[in-house]
């Protein structure tokens, strides 16, 4: 099981000091992918207009552009909370990107109660994210959103 609050303080201690933001994704999204077993795909969509734009990421290359409110990650944006789905076949407007993905948990990112982006998980198991994993990984993008404000 994944030591959520072991994996936040990290997180802090890669971003402090630096304020740009593409080298934090890309330092988030490896340290996710090294320390969140059991996923085939973990990075970022950013928020460009009215579409996700792929962002960071560690995995196969995947869908360059997301329309909002569509899919697992346009449902989190146009909710602007949480979506965990246990099998992405069930979930209505799933986008494949890879087809070894099985269950996915998105979490959107915030600045003043606005969506800019989300983080995108993907793993080959089905219903692989608990609760655990959601609350931990929320928490994880609190921090992350924090030391983007204050590099
Ligand atoms: N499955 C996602 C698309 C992004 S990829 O999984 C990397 C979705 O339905 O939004």
């Amino acid at each position: 099981m994944t030591d959520y609050a072991l994996l936040t303080a990290q997180l802090a201690s890669l971003i402090e000091g630096e304020p740009d933001l593409i080298a934090n994704l890309a330092n988030a999204a490896a340290l996710l992918n090294s320390e969140v077993e059991g996923l085939n795909w973990v990075g970022f969509y950013l928020v460009k207009g009215d579409q996700l734009v792929l962002g960071p990421f560690q995995g196969l290359p995947a869908c360059i552009r997301l329309p909002y409110g569509k899919g697992v990650c346009g449902s989190s944006w146009r909710r602007g909370e949480s979506v965990r789905v246990d099998d992405v076949h069930t979930f209505p407007g799933h986008i494949a990107c890879d087809s070894a993905s099985l269950s996915e948990l998105v979490i959107p990112l915030f600045d003043s109660g606005v969506v800019w982006g989300v983080l995108d998980l993907d793993s080959p198991r089905l219903a692989r994210f608990s609760e655990h994993d959601q609350a931990g990984l929320e928490t994880f993008c609190r921090v992350l959103e924090d030391g983007l404000k204050r590099p």
